[in-house]
């Protein structure tokens, strides 16, 4: 344990609890139905201390199925492939043989692939909508030979023009209406007219400060206002008027050619700053294909990736959107939340080692009486980035605002961001580092907690740290933490906040102290259940913390499957809930309006964590004879049909 994490756990130790000062345990709240989307289901009176989690944890394990609690059952209702329209599945075994254009033109009405964020939502004629991300694409699971497995990078010739277009257009958005059976197990409806697809190459509209700028022109968009395609669509948020903030992430991941042949030295500068061109590139082989991917020949075309696209999954004829008033960066998730002015507050994070916390507070307020007054409302506001101190308070730095088309710059920035306000939206991560943004742990998802009134933000890991920072107090932080902030007058709002860490994770029992799994600054019993690389959360009506992850079989952290965790802040328990197969991550989490199901989604089942180029697993074995493993979006539920937090 490093001197400085001593120090910070021994101040943190000192101070009173944070939930006894809030007079939370043992106390009745009111369930505030602010937090966003279209899953509030009213206020009621609840007991936090009295409820909740009756379910005996699993643990950690390396099996090749899905392990739920006793009492529990699940099944897959959607799969990447399966048709969302009345058309055939995807042809797996051919595409596994030897893709082809037909299997490209059916991936375009097929779900996509690695399933990312989950979103629930109900439409006004009452049906069900999933809306999914699609982040990324495993050619070495799914294409027979891909890899050479000495160089373990494609041979020569892969990816094929198909296979790398059949990727392109398995990447986006998947939408689909779902539906419970007479047993009341979901299935999805084929054919729905929900049922929708994005990919990499939809027309979506940009919007906000950042439409129009000559860095968003390229020659197939002279006016940059129209970009084709949306890519590596991460986490997501539901806005309170039941859209989906789909957030583009590691998009660096597409672009090829050399920097070099680059003659402006901005331009340049901003590629680097954000990772591109990435040697990724090759296994996707979308430069080699179409021209918008290589840099040399359009130089332009990432700047119009890394933004939130705001989609309508209630309404499939409104084309989708860029919102790029919030900024620029690999945006892992995007939470909304109603002030107690009523405007609405998006929650973000951008997921790089010692990147930044960010959120963006609209300029207008939410009107609930009138969905579309609401779509134009995260065009305008103030975008903020986060500085946190050791005294274990913070605040929210303006980066800048834009209203009626005026962008306001903090006077704090260089020359560079006051010359060309609009550069503070593209050059987001430029902007906040000139600031003095606190470098965080990869951020990954935020959630507004209703109950404890608060922001958790997940910092999955980081091994790279080599010194610490007071909310980052690991080094190297192998295992990941959450942190808790609490915005002045529970306000999502204000500028200032307090932030403490409910979860430092790691293993149970260990002696290591960097290693440890710590609970509320107390070591977890040696029955908690181990747990490393926090990812997606969600929080249910009682407040209770759902914890996905994302790396457990990392030979540094604890080489067993991801599951879903729970936390219950009220009793400070931490227990397993389900374990994925091998080489997988899990996401969504997300629940009905009702909290009988669960819902989350397995993400590249069977990849290899040290890309040695073994296959993991070929689940979910559906007796096809396809060796092929495909992503799938589960639901799971209580077999006495209880609450799924009962
Ligand atoms: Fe795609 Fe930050 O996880
Ligand atoms: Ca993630
Ligand atoms: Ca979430
Ligand atoms: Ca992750």
């Amino acid at each position: 344990m490093g001197e400085y994490f001593g120090e910070v756990l021994q101040r943190a130790l000192n101070r009173r609890d944070l939930f006894k000062t809030m007079g939370l345990l043992g106390a009745g709240v009111l369930v505030s139905s602010s937090c966003g989307g279209s899953g509030s289901s009213g206020s009621s009176v609840i007991s936090p201390s009295s409820s909740s989690l009756s379910f005996k944890t699993i643990y950690p394990n390396t099996e090749d199925r899905i392990t739920v609690p006793d009492g529990f059952e699940w099944d897959i209702i959607v799969k990447w492939g399966d048709a969302l329209d009345n058309g055939e599945n995807l042809n797996w075994n051919r595409v596994y043989e030897g893709c082809t254009q037909a299997d490209v033109d059916r991936q375009k009405y097929c779900f996509g692939y690695n399933n990312d964020f989950v979103g629930y939502f109900k439409a006004s004629d009452g049906a069900e909508i999933l809306a999914v991300n699609n982040e990324y694409f495993n050619p070495e699971l799914a294409f027979k030979d891909f890899l050479d497995l000495t160089t373990l990078k494609p041979k020569t010739g892969r990816p094929t023009k198909e296979e790398s277009m059949l990727m392109l257009e398995a990447h986006g958005v998947s939408i689909v209406e779902i539906k419970k059976d007479k047993d009341g197990k979901y299935t999805y409806v084929k054919g729905s007219k929900y049922n929708r697809r994005i990919t990499g190459s939809t027309p979506i509209n940009i919007s906000g400060p950042a439409k129009g700028h000559k860095l968003l022109k390229t020659s197939k968009d002279p006016n940059g206002e129209l970009v084709y395609g949306t890519l590596n669509n991460c986490s997501a948020g539901k806005t309170p008027w039941g859209t989906l903030l789909s957030c583009e992430e590691n998009f660096n991941s597409y672009f090829g050619g050399d920097l070099n042949n680059i003659s402006d030295s901005n331009i340049k500068n901003l590629h680097k700053r954000y990772g591109i061109p990435s040697s990724y590139s090759a296994w996707y082989g979308f430069h080699l294909y179409d021209d918008r991917f290589n840099i040399e020949k359009e130089p332009n075309e990432p700047f119009r990736f890394g933004w939130v696209v705001e989609i309508d999954p209630l309404n499939p004829n409104r084309p989708p959107v860029k919102r790029t008033a919030l900024g620029r960066i690999k945006h892992e998730a995007a939470t909304c939340v109603v002030s107690k002015s009523g405007k609405v507050v998006v929650y973000m994070g951008d997921d790089e080692r010692f990147q930044y916390i960010y959120k963006f507070v609209t300029k207008g307020k939410y009107d609930p009486n009138n969905r579309e007054a609401n779509f134009g409302l995260l065009d305008e506001g103030t975008l903020y980035t986060a500085k946190f101190n050791d005294d274990f308070t913070g605040e929210w730095i303006m980066l800048a605002s834009v209203e009626a088309g005026k962008i306001t710059v903090n006077s704090n920035l260089p020359d560079i961001y006051k010359n060309d306000p609009v550069l503070v939206f593209i050059d987001t991560r430029g902007a906040a580092s000139a600031l003095g943004a606190t470098q965080m742990d990869r951020p990954e998802d935020f959630e507004w907690n209703p109950i404890t009134k608060s922001a958790w933000a997940v910092m999955t890991y980081n091994d790279k740290r080599p010194s610490p920072n007071a909310p980052n107090p690991r080094y190297p932080n192998n295992f990941g933490h959450i942190i808790e902030i609490k915005e002045e007058g529970e306000d999502p709002e204000s500028t200032k906040f307090k932030w403490d860490i409910p979860i430092l994770c790691g293993i149970s029992g260990s002696p290591d102290t960097n290693s440890q799994l710590v609970l509320y600054k107390k070591p977890a019993s040696n029955d908690t259940p181990s747990i490393s690389a926090p990812d997606n959360i969600a929080i249910d009506k009682l407040g209770n913390v759902w914890i996905a992850t994302d790396g457990n079989p990392g030979k540094s952290r604890l080489q067993k499957n991801d599951g879903v965790y729970v936390l219950n802040p009220f009793n400070k328990e931490l227990k397993m809930f389900l374990s994925g197969i091998p080489g997988c991550e899990i996401c969504g989490p997300e629940f009905t309006n009702d909290y009988k199901y669960f819902f989350c989604a397995i993400q590249h089942p069977g990849e290899d964590p040290e890309d040695t180029g073994r296959i993991l697993s070929q689940w979910p074995y559906l007796n096809d004879g396809v060796k092929i493993p495909r992503p799938s979006v589960l639901f799971v539920r209580r077999k006495d049909g209880k609450d799924i937090y009962a």
